[in-house]
């Protein structure tokens, strides 16, 4: 049986290794979403030479070339119609965008971010969870709304903190468990057992997974 793949744009600014287990987990024939296009709004973006020689139509969409946010964005969405793209994916994508282009692609943009929203929305999240004292950490992939990472939640992450975490140990860690989430969340998303109502993500299944993760683990006292 052959399966509709939504055809999905992956927008990128940098390393791109977000960009590169969607592209990976897409290979699979029955993967329900299939990547059309990388657009990088800096074509230096490491990300880029990758795509492409993975076969994937790649293009750079510099923002400093345009006028203002809005002719950049007007680019875009040419370029995004002219795929024919059913889904975007922002994996790292480094420029805010305005409330008239989210809501020309309402419930079509999908975004990772690297903590458990709503905690820690903004940059430096791993240094702020520290900060923080937080036990568990995490990643995010949501619906785009157009206050920043905010939207329904597709799907959720946690990484437990360790004591000697620095932002750079734990932000590694957060990104190995994004580079499965996001993957997940968008076959999921893709698929349509993940949908929006009432502003809130519905799953066709329900959820059945009733352990809670305990960080310190249970058991933590007796063995020290
Ligand atoms: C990831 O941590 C993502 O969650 C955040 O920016 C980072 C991008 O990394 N939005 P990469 O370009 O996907 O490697």
């Amino acid at each position: 049986m052959t399966i509709a793949k939504k055809r999905t744009a992956i927008l990128i600014s940098g390393r791109g290794s977000n960009m590169m287990s969607l592209v990976e987990a897409m290979r699979d024939s029955k993967y329900p979403a299939e990547p059309v296009i990388v657009i990088s709004n800096r074509p230096d973006a490491a990300g880029l030479e990758w795509a492409q020689s993975e076969g994937v139509p790649t293009l750079a969409l510099d923002h400093k070339l345009y006028e203002n946010r809005e002719h950049f964005e007007g680019q875009l969405h040419s370029v995004l119609e002219m795929s024919k793209a059913d889904l975007v994916c922002l994996a790292g994508f480094m420029r805010i965008l305005t409330a008239g282009f989210v809501e020309k692609w309402r419930d079509k943009l999908l975004n990772i971010h690297p903590a458990l929203l709503p905690a820690f929305k903004g940059l430096d999240t791993h240094a702020r969870a520290l900060a923080a004292g937080v036990r568990i950490h995490g990643c995010t992939v949501h619906v785009v709304r157009p206050d920043m990472d905010s939207g329904p939640i597709i799907a959720q992450a946690a990484v437990p903190v360790l004591d000697d975490d620095t932002a750079k140990t734990l932000g590694e860690r957060v990104l190995a468990a994004e580079h499965r989430l996001y993957p997940h969340a968008l076959a999921l998303f893709a698929r349509g057992d993940a949908r929006v109502a009432d502003e809130r993500i519905v799953l066709a299944q329900g959820v059945n997974q009733t352990d809670s993760l305990f960080s310190p683990a249970l058991g933590y006292a007796e063995k020290t």
